[in-house]
């Protein structure tokens, strides 16, 4: 049976690209995003890139609403017959001194990078744990590892994520359940307002990222690459 994997934050880039991976591989995949439009287009597309709209499913849901997460899961659950495989790729960042920053953009950086991982992890877990097997993959970020100037709220809600990810890891793999978290280096996507992916030669592409993960997702049962660093093989020289 094709595997069933629910993609948070699928509508662009390296969530997208993770999805048209798992389509072409003949994969079930479900994608999330906030806006209805992305949405719409993200499956759309997907679908047309497969050429079977009966294996992806595009659904609107905020990670940082549980209630919204918990309606996605088992939306997605019932319409795949299950779920095998959760990545939460869904992230934002902005790089905003401390000293500016609202409060409410702190709450949006830490209830979608870290609450929101967690809203995901509490919904789908019982569903795993009904299949007796499961992946879950935390998209982290090297700049978990390497914080820099104005990015204290994005650096710290992803230091918490490989925190969180280390002790989920050992809480459920007894369960059968794989939890691994990947540290990307700088991707060339629109993440935090980007416009142009000009002069970002350099940079990794979503779909080096998307390999990285299919490639934990067809590990052997026997192993747990528990965390997976990627960067750009040859970054600009400061
Ligand atoms: N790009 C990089 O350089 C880089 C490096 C390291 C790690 N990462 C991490 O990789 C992940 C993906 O980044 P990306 O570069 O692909 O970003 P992106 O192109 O900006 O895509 C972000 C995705 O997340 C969704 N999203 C944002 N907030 C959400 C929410 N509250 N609920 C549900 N979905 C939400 C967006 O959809 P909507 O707009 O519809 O909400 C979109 O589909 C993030 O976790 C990011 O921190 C990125």
């Amino acid at each position: 049976m094709a595997r069933v994997t629910l993609v948070t934050g699928g509508t662009r880039g390296i969530g997208y690209a993770l999805a048209d991976a798992l389509l072409r591989a003949g994969e079930q995949v479900v994608i999330t995003g906030t806006s209805t439009d992305g949405v719409m287009r993200a499956e759309h597309a997907l679908a047309t890139a497969c050429g079977d709209s009966g294996r992806v499913q595009g659904l609107v849901c905020d990670v940082r609403d549980p209630a919204s997460v918990e309606l996605a899961v088992r939306t997605a659950a019932a319409r795949f017959g299950g779920l095998d495989a959760l990545v939460n790729n869904a992230g934002v960042g902005v790089g905003v001194p401390i000293s500016e920053m609202p409060h409410d953009e702190w709450n949006r950086i830490i209830g979608t990078n870290l609450t929101g991982v967690f809203n995901c992890c509490k919904a789908v877990i019982p569903f795993l744990k009904q299949r007796g097997a499961g992946w879950i993959v935390n998209i982290s970020s090297l700049a978990s590892t390497n914080p820099f100037i104005g990015g204290a709220a994005y650096c710290a809600s992803k230091a918490g994520l490989n925190a969180f990810s280390e002790a989920l890891m050992q809480e459920l793999r007894h369960d059968n359940i794989r939890v691994t978290y990947i540290l990307p280096g700088s991707v060339a996507t629109g993440f935090s307002g980007r416009e142009s992916t000009a002069g970002a030669e350099w940079k990794l592409q979503p779909e080096d990222v998307a390999q990285a993960i299919v490639d934990v997702l067809n590990h052997p049962p026997r192993s747990l690459p528990s965390r997976v660093d990627i960067r750009p093989s040859r970054p600009q020289k400061s």
